[in-house]
């Protein structure tokens, strides 16, 4: 049995409020424990967006009584909200600005808005950017300007990394993360490790493949693998739709992570392709240090390191039902979590109530 600590997961969509079809503070804190995951901080690309007091407050409140495991909630840029969500910085997770196209309605296009966020976050925790390819070089340059950390969300291209790399070598404040479908999974949902399923080597159907950023190109994937040193998290980028809704005619971008997040990188271990400390440093150790989350006493999780078994969505707590990584042969399971002394999850069955979970930044 290997003991891990509890995970970090700096990056998920938990749908409240507006779309809780897809998941709730419940189901999505569920799904996180089932996966190891004992803190998420959620996105706030909801309907309507957390952007101002009132809808942080209401959230927050709906989370009070939902969440599973501790959370913290993001704040969204919008287009006339900086001196707001800077005087409510310290009772959020961190900043996010959308500046590339999404689901949801907070991209800004235009950079002096960009700049009113620069200037008046506060910086004790950073501005997370989904920023691709040359909006990413534009935003690491203006968080230079502007003396702020910036954090980039899902890298996904070998340009990305190298120029990630470059601005730390020059001692730029910026971090960044990687999602294990960017590690795992190539154009059309094509499988880049053994423990894909030869059913799906032909990639993944129709609307199911859709995500942002885009799934990219072998050698994309190939140099994210080679620059691992230089990627500060690991983070699932957890974003459920219903099935029907991916095999519609208009699938919504994204797919679900928290379940699947452990078992791929066990899995990579167990190939010598990552160690089990660049899980604690990604998943744990970089995250609280760059989004100041306080250590959690008592808890850890359980691993059957040598437990091999077939990944199936059937099994698992999301609400949304699917998983990009079905029929995946994977080695490493999560057993049980223990989260503040009390035992959340053991042998499939989620042991935590609703309102168990805590605001790390209440
Ligand atoms: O694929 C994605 N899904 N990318 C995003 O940026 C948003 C996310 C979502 O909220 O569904
Ligand atoms: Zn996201």
């Amino acid at each position: 049995m290997l003991k891990l600590p509890g995970l970090i997961d700096p990056h998920v969509h938990l749908r409240e409020p507006g779309a809780t079809h897809k998941e709730d503070y419940d189901s999505g804190t569920a799904s996180a424990l089932a996966g190891g995951v004992t803190t998420v901080l959620a996105m706030p690309n909801t309907k309507p967006p957390i952007f101002d007091e009132v809808t942080l407050g209401e959230v927050l409140a709906t989370a009070k009584t939902k969440a599973r495991c501790d959370y913290a909630q993001y704040l969204g840029a919008g287009p006339d909200n900086a001196a707001e969500v800077a005087r409510l910085a310290p009772t959020a997770a961190a900043l996010k600005m959308y500046l590339d196209s999404t689901f949801g309605e907070l991209r800004l296009d235009d950079m002096t808005l960009w700049m009113e966020h620069f200037r008046l976050w506060p910086g004790k925790t950073p501005i997370v950017t989904h920023s691709e390819s040359r909006s990413m070089a534009a935003a690491i340059w203006m968080a230079q300007m502007f003396d702020k950390p910036i954090h980039i969300a899902h890298i996904s291209l070998r340009e990305e990394i190298l120029l990630i790399k470059e601005a730390k070598r020059r001692g730029i404040k910026v971090t960044c993360e990687v999602c294990p479908h960017h590690l795992f999974l190539a154009e059309n949902g094509i499988p880049l490790a053994p423990a894909g399923c030869f059913c799906c080597s032909d990639g993944l159907p129709g609307g199911r493949a859709e995500v942002r950023p885009r799934l990219a190109a072998k050698a994309d994937v190939d140099a994210l693998w080679e620059n691992m040193a230089y990627i500060d998290c690991f983070a699932t980028d957890h974003a459920p739709h219903t099935l029907g809704e991916k095999d519609s005619e208009n699938p919504p971008p994204g797919f679900p992570g928290m379940e699947t997040l452990l078992p791929l990188l066990l899995t990579a271990v167990s190939e010598s392709r990552l160690t089990i400390d660049d899980i604690i440093q990604k998943s744990v150790i970089n995250p609280r240090k760059i989004f100041k989350l306080p250590e959690q006493p008592e808890t850890w999780v359980e691993v059957d390191e040598d437990a091999r078994y077939e990944i199936r969505a059937s099994e698992m707590h999301s609400r949304c039902g699917w998983t990009p990584f079905e029929g995946w042969q994977v080695k490493g399971r999560v057993t049980r979590v223990v989260l503040r002394g009390q035992e959340a999850y053991r042998d499939g069955k989620i042991l935590a109530g609703p309102g168990f979970g805590q605001n790390v930044r209440a």
